[in-house]
């Protein structure tokens, strides 16, 4: 195709046209500029986009307009998409998406150097309104968007994060992505905030009070909880302010404050204090029960959690014999879907509240067999350090997305447990990883299972077993 530029003008800001042909593993749409790959923001399979480019050496650009639509395309069901950095793709075709993804899982175990046989990826149905848990940002510098009126209000926002933009915040109305109560909780905290007259965090100052807003909902059981971070303690404010939210919304069965003082702007308190409820709410998958608490990890997508847990315990499948490690094993989830089967199991964590809430889960389930040890894994797995736990015949992982740290891989080398199921959200940092069980531990790939968890983003979960 022709492409209508001349290259010597490429350069920082130049504008030029590009086809697109697939999705990069961070999302954006590649297409080919005179023999090179260019990434470019907000670039969909199929279409002819007009880009600015913003590198020129890793050729990199973000879409201006798009000159010729895509067959993929379908119109974006939120009013935000396109700045909001939440979704990536939420205008290409949910069949499509799936289909990208295949590619990326692929792509990762071929550039590790491993043959593997990806099947389809589970889609998730429907592929909206599936978050159970929303992290949305206070900010002291909003973002207007195009078309928004004249005169708009700049100095509070409460949303997301712009595109590539820590310091601007999208004032959020509503979201495809996240459950159905949550618009209305948005709308009513932004609302009485500004009606108390609460300062939003400015990230550059360091001033102001309010920070994050996490929403959670207990897909199965219906409670939700609020929580709401602040840089101080702030007791008579917040007092008030979750005084105003609960008048507005019985549906909220807790609400929670926690308190960040720290710069880093993280959703995660130093101290937490209960303001109405119990401080954790309850979520069913399957038959299993779990209590949350806000600082606990807990699968973001309750429909496909289910079929993740389902696709664990039979691939896992203990036998009555046999011991299971379950390393970052959040609120237990892993651990208490091997333990109906195992002999016993051992669930390693960091964060001391979703230990507590992984010790009540067990307890709540009436599994007496799982036992749960706190702190960083990687001193757990270290080389000469002694545990109560008899060594693993089957060990699950499932780690952020940096993947295992590479001192808690040797460690697994050096336990070499039978079996294997490594649980990755980040394929391109597990791939090299498996990889290396293969080759320095002897392992063969069973089978790799994709779950689409994150629709309309280019995350993709995968369940890898691995026995030797
Ligand atoms: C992807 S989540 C997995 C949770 C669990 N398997 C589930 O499905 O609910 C990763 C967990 O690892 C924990 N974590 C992160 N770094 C850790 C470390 N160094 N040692 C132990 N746990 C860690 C996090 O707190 C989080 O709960």
């Amino acid at each position: 195709m022709e492409m209508p530029y001349d290259l010597p003008l490429m350069k920082r800001g130049a504008e030029i046209e590009v086809l697109i042909d697939r999705l990069d593993r961070k999302g954006r749409g590649t297409g080919s500029v005179d023999g090179r790959t260019m990434a470019v923001r907000g670039g969909l399979p199929g279409q002819v986009v007009r880009v600015r480019v913003t590198r020129r050496r890793r050729l990199e650009g973000y879409v201006l307009e798009v000159v010729t639509r895509s067959p993929h395309e379908v119109d974006a069901r939120c009013p935000h998409s396109g700045s909001c950095g939440g979704c990536a793709f939420q205008q290409l075709a949910y069949p499509v998406q799936l289909t990208a993804l295949r590619e990326q899982v692929g792509n990762a175990f071929a550039a590790a150097g491993l043959e593997v046989v990806v099947p389809e990826v589970i889609g998730c149905d429907p592929p909206f309104g599936y978050r159970n848990k929303m992290d949305f940002t206070f900010g002291a510098t909003r973002w207007v968007e195009v078309g928004e009126p004249e005169g708009v209000e700049r100095d509070f926002a409460l949303g997301m994060h712009v595109s590539g933009r820590f310091d601007r915040v999208l004032d959020i109305q509503s979201c495809a992505l996240h459950f159905d109560e949550a618009d209305g909780l948005l709308t009513s905290a932004r609302e009485v905030a500004r009606a108390h007259g609460l300062p939003p965090w400015d990230v550059l100052r360091h001033t102001g009070l309010l920070r994050h807003l996490v929403l959670r909902k207990g897909f199965g059981t219906g409670e939700i909880m609020v929580d709401l971070v602040t840089s101080e303690d702030a007791g008579p404010s917040v007092d008030r302010w979750a005084e105003a939210m609960l008048e507005r919304h019985p549906e909220v069965t807790t609400l929670v404050q926690n308190v960040n003082t720290r710069p880093a702007s993280v959703a995660f308190g130093e101290r937490e204090r209960v303001i109405h409820g119990p401080g954790v709410i309850t979520e069913r998958i399957g038959d299993l029960a779990f209590n949350i608490s806000a600082n606990s990890f807990f699968q973001t997508n309750s429909r496909q959690a289910a079929v993740l847990f389902s696709l664990v315990s039979e691939l896992a499948a203990p036998t009555g014999d046999e011991v299971v490690w379950d390393l970052y094993c959040g609120t237990g989830a892993l651990s208490l879907a091997a333990a109906r089967t195992a002999r016993e199991v051992w669930g390693f964590e960091l964060v001391d509240a979703a230990v507590a809430d992984a010790r009540g889960n067990a307890a709540l389930n009436d599994l007496s067999n799982v036992h749960f040890i706190a702190g960083d894994v990687l001193a757990s797995l270290g080389e000469g350090v002694s545990l109560d736990a008899p060594p693993p015949d089957l060990a699950i992982v499932d780690p952020p997305r940096a993947g295992l740290h590479p001192k808690v891989l040797s460690g697994l080398l050096r336990l070499a447990p039978p079996r294997i199921v490594y649980v990755s959200c980040n394929i391109h940092a597990s791939a090299p990883q498996i990889a290396t069980l293969v080759a320095e531990g002897g392992y063969d790939v069973e089978c790799v299972r994709p779950v689409d968890m994150f629709p309309h983003t280019p995350h993709v979960e995968c369940v890898v077993a691995l026995r030797r």
